[in-house]
């Protein structure tokens, strides 16, 4: 019998999936590295989310894994090329957390535009300070999404019902790609320095580590805002704390982090225009219940069927 790991929490219905296929699932959702570490040996499937890391260590020790299944998107936390190298293909399920990315984009910024989370935590501490908490209307501002893929032209919708311009760049898109009354394509230093909310919609890739430093703040209105609900790490941490603290810009919504968790001494704590959630973009009941049943769909499929969803890869010596 086929044994798949599970190594991050996802629903009740992905383990059906896999139980009523036939497969033994180890259930280490909850567990440390150390104790599924141990079980790398025996298993055929590994289903993750961005919790846990299958790097080259724990590839070598997985001598039978034929498939990483990523319950979502991102897949900088999984070394494929060595996967790749050992004959492991990697797939994601790309299409399933869109929504869910997008409307939490559209909250940070209504959150940072309006001092929400401020104003709540003003009342729990006993304070009516409205006019120390005055917010920018949307209307009218210019939006610049960076990368305008699916994500970001779901943000751009929502946020055209604003009556926001709407300003894009993206490396493998170009103008003949859109509706120039509906995004205005540029390239990334106008787009830094003509936006009034700057949101992320990028991969964590070389080019896009520390996208966003003290220089490109630098380059940003005083009064502008980013907002970072793809991925930690396009945004230098510390920079961003620097040009916060000061006002090099004037706020910034963060869901993602370069270590997550975050430590209790990270440098974005405590910042007061800084609103931080914890990674959860992805983290709704729908979407949930969506990347686990396409993963867990996609992990049988491959192991009875050598069926190929989302691959990320192709081993040329496939287990
Ligand atoms: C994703 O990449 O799909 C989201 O960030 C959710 C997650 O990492 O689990």
């Amino acid at each position: 019998m086929k044994k798949v790991l599970v190594t991050d929490p996802i629903a009740e219905s992905g383990y059906a999936i896999l139980e009523k296929a036939g497969f033994d699932v180890l259930d280490y959702a909850h567990s440390a590295r150390e104790e599924w570490m141990s079980v790398l040996p025996e298993v055929h499937g590994w289903v993750i989310r961005s919790g846990s890391k299958p790097d080259e260590e724990a590839l070598n020790k997985a001598a039978n894994l034929e498939i990483i299944g990523r319950a979502g998107v991102g897949v900088d936390n999984i070394d494929i090329p060595t996967a790749t190298r050992l004959g492991i293909i990697v797939m994601n399920t790309p299409a399933v957390n869109t929504i869910s990315a997008a409307e939490h984009t559209v909250g940070m910024i209504l959150a940072v535009s309006r001092h929400l989370a401020q104003g709540h935590e003003s009342l729990n501490q006993g304070h009516w300070n409205r006019h120390a908490l005055v917010g920018t209307e949307l209307f009218g501002k210019t939006l610049g999404i960076v990368g305008c893929g699916k994500i970001g032209c779901e943000v751009r919708k929502r946020f055209s019902a604003f009556g926001m311009n709407m300003i894009g760049y993206d490396p493998f898109l170009t103008q003949k790609d859109f509706n120039i009354n509906e995004l205005k394509m540029v390239d990334l230093d106008t787009l830094t320095q003509e936006s009034d909310f700057i949101s992320l919609h990028v991969p964590l890739v070389n080019e896009t580590k520390y996208l966003f430093n003290l220089d490109r703040f630098n380059m940003m209105k005083p009064t502008a805002r980013i907002i970072n609900v793809a991925r930690g790490g396009i945004i230098h941490e510390n920079d961003l704390a620097t040009a916060l603290n000061q006002n090099i810009i004037a706020g910034a919504g963060m869901d993602v982090f370069e270590k997550e968790p975050i430590d209790e001494n990270h440098p974005l704590l405590n910042i007061p225009n800084c609103i931080l959630t914890p990674h959860l973009g992805a983290s709704t009941l729908e979407a949930k219940e969506g990347v686990s049943l396409a993963v867990c769909n996609q992990v049988r499929d491959y192991l009875i069927d050598k069926k190929m969803t989302y691959a990320l890869n192709n081993p040329f010596e496939k287990k």
